[in-house]
């Protein structure tokens, strides 16, 4: 049998990060950006072997090696093959810790890689709640919704809830595609603690880091009302707000404040972190000017940039 490939998408938080963990909403919408895992039976009676990363194309790991053995493992557990010496290749155009989705990405490619090469059928609902297990292994208490988004591909409304799925979701169709600027900070920032500092805080004061919650909350209802119409001023307006909020958080940093402004001077409607914060990346909704100026402004700084669409 020859080498089975899959791909999980990474994914932008357009409104709702962090509150989301707290049984908030939040919409996320897939990148063009994937994780692409290859997949072929070796020899049986071993462990799941990780032989090579490639990011970008070169040599690194998109997330520890440790943590990258344990979901392989899993998977392989969980599938009923944990003895079935597969060898996996994974080639990311995800950075690494870039608050990108780059893990939920990487275990649902392994999942589905993995289950063509066994000839195993999964529902994407089954794909989804395996990669949420191993999002668990890579961050402690995820909300679910990247590794929602890396499965199913298409934007959506996210809420944790206590339904069996665990989430409740449904779909944001825009009536025409909404072009974002993604801008890499450089700074490796992992999910598992700025999610695990915001938890410290809220325990320490609940009343007041729930009421941040709740008016994210609202402010991702609106957005998906003004995503649904179209409305990219006002879903500018609503990511500035949300910004304000997760700086609130404490999960903003120097370089993101200062990327945020840059995009914001160059015209962009809207600016904000997305995903777990604290470095990693931002987010930026181009203007009539369009795309062009927010990214040679982010160039001219220092940073990379990605462009992606809302659709
Ligand atoms: C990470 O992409 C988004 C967070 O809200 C964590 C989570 O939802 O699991 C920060």
């Amino acid at each position: 049998l020859g080498a089975r490939s899959q791909v999980g998408y990474g994914k932008i938080i357009l409104l709702g990060e962090h509150s989301v963990v707290y049984g908030r909403r939040a919409i996320a919408a897939p990148i063009g950006l994937t994780v692409r895992a290859e997949v072929v039976r070796g020899e049986p009676g071993q462990a799941p072997v990780i032989t090579d990363w490639n990011v970008d194309g070169s040599a690194q790991e998109t997330i520890s090696p440790d943590v990258s053995h344990q979901v392989a493992a899993l998977i392989a557990a969980r599938l009923g093959l944990p003895e079935s010496g597969v060898r996996v290749d994974v080639f990311s155009k995800l950075p690494r810790a870039s608050g990108l989705g780059a893990s939920a990405a990487f275990a649902v490619a392994l999942i589905r890689a993995t289950a063509e090469c066994f000839s195993i059928e999964l529902s994407d609902e089954q794909v989804s709640s395996l990669a949420f297990e191993c999002e668990q292994i890579v961050h402690g208490t995820p909300s679910g919704i990247d590794n929602t988004v890396a499965t199913f591909g298409r934007p959506i409304l996210f809420k944790k809830t206590d339904a069996p799925s665990g989430h409740e979701i449904s779909d944001i169709v825009t009536p025409h595609p909404i072009p974002i600027v993604i801008g890499l900070s450089g700074v490796h920032a992992l999910t598992a603690h700025t999610v695990a500092a915001v938890r410290a805080a809220w325990l320490h004061n609940r009343a007041r880091y729930d009421a941040i919650f709740d008016q994210i909350d609202s402010l991702v209802g609106e957005g998906a009302d003004a995503l649904r119409r179209g409305d990219t001023a006002e879903l500018g307006e609503l990511m500035n707000i949300n910004q304000g909020l997760l700086n609130a958080l404490q999960v903003s940093s120097p370089e993101l404040e200062q990327m945020v402004a840059i995009a914001r001077r160059a015209g962009a409607l809207g600016a904000k972190l997305t995903g777990g914060g604290g470095g990693g990346a931002i987010i930026a909704l181009a203007g009539p000017a369009g795309a062009e100026p927010i990214r040679t402004a982010l160039h001219q700084a220092g940073y990379t940039t990605y462009l992606t669409e809302i659709r």
